[in-house]
C-alpha cells in the first residue's frame, strides 16, 4: 500500500470528535455549523432533485452555476471571469485542490506550504509527487515575512498552496502579505494555488481580496472555493475553480478523472443561492461575528486570553499565559475533565512548532456555546 496514505494517523479531528462521543461532552473541535443552511436554497436541491435532470451534467459544471460563479465573482470581488472557458465546478473544493495539485506538479517539483495548514495539504503534494517547502507562521498574528518567504522560494518551486482567510487561525492575510507572495510567485515563475473557502466569512468590514486579481497573477492562480462555507451547507461539497484558460484546459484533464462531474440538482439549488441579494451574505457574517463574540466575551470573563478572530467560524486562545505548553495534552483534559472538545493547532503543523494555541468552533447555538462556557469556567483556575 502507498505509505503516504498507509502511514497517516488517526486524525485528532476524529480522535477528539471520538472522545466528545465517549464523554458526552460540547463539540466544539470539528468545524460544522449547527445552522441547517438556507431552506430556499435547500428546497431549490429537494425541487431539482424531483423535477430536474438527475444524469450526468456537463463535466465542466452546469452552465447556469458556471455563470453565476463568475457574476458572484464579478458582484463581490470585481473579478472578470469567462465562465465558458475560465470557470470548472468541483465536487467541494478538496477535489479542487487534488486536482490542481496533480495537474500542475512533475515529481520533484516544489511546493511552498504555510503552515499551520489544512489537514488534507501535505498528503495530496506528497501523493503528487511534490516536495513540501514550508513557511511556518507564528502566532498572534501568523503574518508572511520576506526572509520566511526568501527562504521557502527556489528554482524549483513549481506552486505555493495558501489559504486566505486561514484556517485554522482565523486571520486574514493583510494587502502587503499578499502583494509580497505575488511577487515571489512572478519571480520564481510560481502559479498560486488559493484556497479561498473562507472568502464570505470574515467579519468587522472586512473585504476579501482574491489573489488572482493581484497584478500580474491572472494567469498564474487557481483560485478554489466552495458552497459548504458560502452556504452553510458542508456536506454538499460542491466547490469552484477559476483559472486562465491555458491552465483550466489542464485542470479539467484531471477532474475528469477523478470525479467528473458533481451532483447536478446541488449545482442548480447552488447557482440560485450564488445570485441571493447581499443581505443574505451580510446576514451570514453578522450571525457568526454575534456568535464570535458571544464565545470571545465568555471565555475572557473566565480568564482565558482569546486571539481575536477576524474570519473562519473559528477562535482561538492562547495556553502560554496558563504556563500550557501542550496543546494536545490540554484539548485531552479539556474533553476528559471538562467536557469540551477542542483542536490543538500543533495538529496543522508538519512538526509541531507550535504548541500553545488551541482553536474552537463558534459557529453553534447559543445554548451549545453557553453550555460549553460553563463547562470551561474553572479550567483557568486550575492550570494557572
Ligand atoms: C481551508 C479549507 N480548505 C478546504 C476545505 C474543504 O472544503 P470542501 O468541503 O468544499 O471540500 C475546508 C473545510 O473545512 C477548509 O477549511
Amino acid at each position: 500500500m502507498n505509505p503516504i496514505f498507509a502511514d497517516l494517523p488517526t486524525t485528532v479531528f476524529e480522535a477528539m470528535s471520538r472522545l466528545a462521543r465517549e464523554t458526552g461532552a460540547v463539540n466544539l473541535g470539528q468545524g460544522f455549523p449547527d445552522d441547517p443552511g438556507p431552506e430556499d436554497v435547500r428546497r431549490k436541491a429537494a425541487e431539482a432533485v424531483v423535477h430536474g435532470w438527475n444524469q450526468y451534467p456537463p463535466m465542466m459544471g452546469l452552465p447556469e452555476l458556471r455563470a453565476a460563479v463568475a457574476a458572484h465573482y464579478r458582484h463581490w470581488q470585481g473579478l472578470a471571469l469567462d465562465p465558458e472557458t475560465e470557470v470548472m465546478v468541483t465536487s467541494g473544493a478538496t477535489e479542487a485542490l487534488a486536482g490542481a495539485l496533480l495537474a500542475l506538479i512533475e515529481p520533484g517539483d516544489e511546493v511552498v506550504l504555510f503552515e499551520p495548514m489544512y489537514d488534507a495539504y501535505l498528503p495530496l503534494v506528497r501523493r503528487a509527487g511534490g516536495v513540501p517547502r514550508f513557511v511556518t507562521l507564528s502566532p498572534p498574528a501568523f503574518r508572511l515575512t520576506e526572509e520566511a518567504l526568501a527562504r521557502a522560494f527556489s528554482a524549483k518551486t513549481r506552486a505555493v498552496l495558501f489559504n486566505n482567510p486561514l484556517n485554522p487561525t482565523a486571520t486574514i492575510f493583510q494587502a502587503e502579505d499578499l502583494a509580497l507572495l505575488a511577487d515571489f510567485c512572478r519571480r520564481f515563475d510560481a502559479v498560486a494555488v488559493c484556497d479561498e473557502v473562507w472568502e464570505h466569512v470574515v467579519f468587522d468590514g472586512a473585504r476579501h481580496q482574491p489573489v488572482i486579481g493581484l497584478p500580474g497573477m491572472r494567469e498564474r492562480t487557481v483560485k478554489i472555493g466552495s458552497a459548504g462555507k458560502i452556504f452553510n451547507l458542508t456536506g454538499w461539497k460542491v466547490g469552484f475553480v477559476c483559472a486562465a484558460p491555458a491552465m483550466m484546459k489542464v485542470l479539467a484533464k484531471a477532474h475528469q478523472f477523478l470525479t467528473f462531474t458533481t451532483p447536478p440538482n446541488l449545482q442548480a439549488a447552488v447557482a440560485y443561492g450564488l445570485a441571493k441579494d447581499d443581505g443574505y451574505f451580510e446576514c451570514l457574517r453578522r450571525d457568526l461575528a454575534r456568535s464570535r463574540d458571544r464565545f470571545t466575551a465568555g471565555l475572557r470573563s473566565l480568564g482565558f486570553d482569546v486571539i481575536p478572530s477576524q474570519g473562519t467560524y473559528f477562535l482561538n486562545i492562547d495556553i502560554a499565559p496558563l504556563g500550557d505548553t501542550d496543546d494536545a495534552a490540554f484539548c485531552h483534559r479539556l474533553v476528559v475533565d471538562h467536557g469540551v472538545a477542542a483542536i490543538p493547532v500543533s495538529a496543522f503543523y508538519a512538526n509541531g512548532a507550535v504548541r500553545n494555541v488551541v482553536r474552537f468552533c463558534f459557529a453553534k447555538r447559543d445554548a451549545t456555546l453557553d453550555s460549553a462556557l460553563e463547562r470551561l469556567a474553572g479550567v483557568v483556575k486550575r492550570t494557572a
